[in-house]
């Protein structure tokens, strides 16, 4: 199977949990796009809901779908996020932002009564870390706080686009920070998030409540051990 078509059975999948009057997250990425193109049906059909999405790219995708969405300003509570990883543990915690979406994602998780992922089966780790833990700084003085989070452990590459620097809705910079096997995710979530001009890191710690997994035998549900 490829893992396309995984990205897409679990994405599909997760749109179980979703109930008429709710209020989602949406998520961001390849597998997100998935979920998005089906509630978009699911609306068509009837579902009545509402939701905020955690990037300009989810937005435009959504809105041509034919989504009710609503501003983040008008919400301070979700009932559902609904978004991808690109790494998770069995206790998921989580890599997010290779799409570079990680601040607006993080907090509209954390605004959400229960946040879910869905990935393709090679996503799952034993350990967090094979994929650069991405970082999102303020552009001044960026420098400084990639300095402190090298002093961490990591290698640290500032994310380009032709040359440029990569800029996120949010008018931050992205650090891909290679730390190797992460052996205590909250600790070193706490050592970066204390850094001064970090905005966001892309750990998400005792965030996700279940996750779907696409793999060779269909869909696989994991919670926290
Ligand atoms: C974007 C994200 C994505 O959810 C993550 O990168 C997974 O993307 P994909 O579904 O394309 O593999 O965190 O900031």
């Amino acid at each position: 199977m490829s893992k396309d078509r995984e990205k897409q059975l679990a994405a599909e999948a997760s749109l179980e949990l979703v109930e008429d009057g709710m209020t989602l997250g949406l998520g961001t990425g390849s597998t997100a796009k998935f979920a998005i193109l089906k509630l978009g049906e699911m609306v068509r059909k009837g579902l009545k809901v509402r939701a905020v999405p955690t990037s300009e790219w989810t937005h435009d995708l959504a809105q041509g779908q034919g989504i009710p969405l609503v501003d983040f300003s008008q919400v301070t509570r979700l009932d559902l996020t609904l978004d991808g990883a690109d790494e998770l543990d069995a206790d998921l915690h989580l890599i997010k932002g290779g799409g570079g979406a990680l601040f607006r994602e993080k907090i509209v998780a954390r605004a959400s009564d229960r946040m879910v992922v869905f990935a393709d089966a090679a996503k799952q780790v034993e350990h967090l870390g094979a994929f650069p833990l991405p970082v999102e700084v303020n552009p001044f003085g960026w420098q400084v706080a990639a300095e402190k989070i090298k002093a961490l452990g990591a290698t640290v590459k500032l994310r380009e686009v032709n040359g440029n620097p990569f800029v996120s809705d949010n008018h931050g910079y992205i650090l891909d920070c290679s730390f190797g096997v992460i052996k205590n995710p909250p600790a070193l979530e706490d050592k970066i998030s204390a850094i001064t001009g970090v905005m966001e890191t892309g750990l998400f710690i005792h965030i996700c409540k279940m996750a779907y997994l696409g793999g060779k035998d269909g869909v696989v549900k994991l919670k926290p051990r």
